[in-house]
């Protein structure tokens, strides 16, 4: 009986259920690990006080509008549209601007609405990969383009659309996060995002502009995003308050050409947007408050990421490579020839501490001697011992090889 009830239920999930990908699993270290390796906020700086209060306030003047069913709410796509604008992207307005549930909403919807079995979807490699699995469900096939010091590297790029061009494949997408990008903490120049632009217009081929560390800027001047550089439409510019306020609100926008935006509006299951959470952002954020808050938050990731350099140039062996990150949450790793990740990440769980594979960051199977580390989640104290830590298990493998 219990036997043919599992078989029967098995028959029953579909093909994509059967396939998807298990989902990483979160918190399965062994107690004591001290883990560097997913891009989670800093706790110490939620900001408890303000979203009390904001919330107090929308209860006690709107609570039909904030709880009842309703449209999104206007004075959030407002506060969006003018952030946008300030940041040059003038071609924003409330009528292509869409509020989702975190940027992960809109990463999944756009492949729904782009994206048949087959078509071509180029992504950064290494990249965010839950943005890759979101595509590879919707049935892309998935083409890298390697990322350099600077970024995603235009040159291989031009090369893969001419590539393609000639194969008579027409690619839908090319799925970017130029500015302290996810995992490499890279920041592409101002020459090579006109170039990407360019290209994106000479071919034909959209742009998905992800910009979920972009307000994170530690140093360094602020570059204009690729939609600010956008005149002829090709750039779906995605941006998030995970970072800058808290993942556990799980609001995010995007913003495009008005056709890509009434269609995923239209993909979205629930189409408006938390009547609740809408307004309490709107009011956290309002009258320059989030501007307030960022600062406060880039002066501690400035400050935890110089305490992971220190350790690491400490600790670790002097032939592991890295890039500074002037933003962002990560310091991207890459490995001598004998100390391969996975041994790497055996001797790391002895050690008590984890790390971010550099092949998680992949459509393709590379990065066998990458890792990613966040500083954005441990206090100082951690960040120290974890590196101490790391490096230890660095020369552990290193000494058995
Ligand atoms: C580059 C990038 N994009 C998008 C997301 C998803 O963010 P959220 O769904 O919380 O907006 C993440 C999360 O880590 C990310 O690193």
């Amino acid at each position: 009986m219990t036997s043919t009830a599992i078989h029967s239920l098995d028959a029953l999930f579909s093909t994509r259920a059967k396939t998807v990908p298990e989902a990483g699993s979160w918190g399965d270290e062994a107690e004591g690990t001290i883990s560097l390796a997913y891009g989670f906020a800093d706790p110490q700086h939620f900001p408890v006080k303000q979203l009390v209060d904001a919330t107090a306030e929308i209860l006690a003047e709107d609570v039909n509008g904030a709880l009842n069913y309703g449209p999104t709410y206007p004075g959030l796509i407002k506060l969006v549209v003018d952030r946008l604008q300030s940041r040059g992207v003038t071609s924003a307005t409330a009528a292509n601007t869409m509020i989702s549930y975190g940027s992960s909403q809109i990463l999944a919807l756009v492949p729904q609405i782009l994206v048949d079995p087959g078509d071509v979807v180029i992504v950064e490699g290494p990249c965010f990969i839950g943005a890759v699995r979101s595509f590879q469900e919707a049935g892309a096939k998935i083409e890298t383009v390697p990322v350099r010091a600077d970024g995603m590297d235009i040159d291989a790029l031009a090369t893969m659309l001419a590539d393609l061009k000639a194969r008579n494949i027409h690619p839908k997408f090319i799925y970017t996060t130029p500015t302290y990008q996810n995992p490499t903490g890279t920041m592409m120049p101002l020459a090579n995002r006109k170039r990407l632009v360019a290209l994106a217009e000479q071919y034909g081929v959209l742009i998905l502009e992800d910009d979920a560390y972009g307000d994170l800027r530690f140093e360094g001047e602020r570059l204009p995003q690729l939609a600010a550089l956008d005149t002829k439409g090709w750039v779906i510019h995605v941006a998030t308050f995970s970072k800058i306020l808290a993942p556990g609100v799980r609001m995010a926008y995007c913003t495009g050409p008005e056709a890509i935006i009434k269609r995923l509006n239209k993909f979205k299951v629930e189409g408006s947007s938390g009547p609740f959470l809408t307004r309490m952002v709107e009011r956290f954020a309002a009258d320059g408050k989030l501007d307030v808050h960022i600062g406060e938050l880039n002066k501690t990731y400035l400050r935890k990421r110089n305490v992971m350099l220190a350790a690491m140039k400490q600790s670790f062996p002097s032939d592991v490579q890295y890039e500074v990150p002037m933003g962002g949450f990560f310091i991207y790793c890459t490995l001598p020839a004998d100390i391969p990740t996975a041994k790497l990440a055996a001797k790391a769980r002895e050690h008590k501490v984890a790390f971010l594979p550099g092949a998680g960051c992949y459509a393709n199977g590379q990065g066998q001697h990458e890792i990613r580390l966040a500083f954005s989640y441990q206090n100082d104290a951690n960040i120290a011992e974890g590196i101490t830590r790391l490096g230890a298990a660095m020369k552990a493998v290193r000494a058995e090889a």
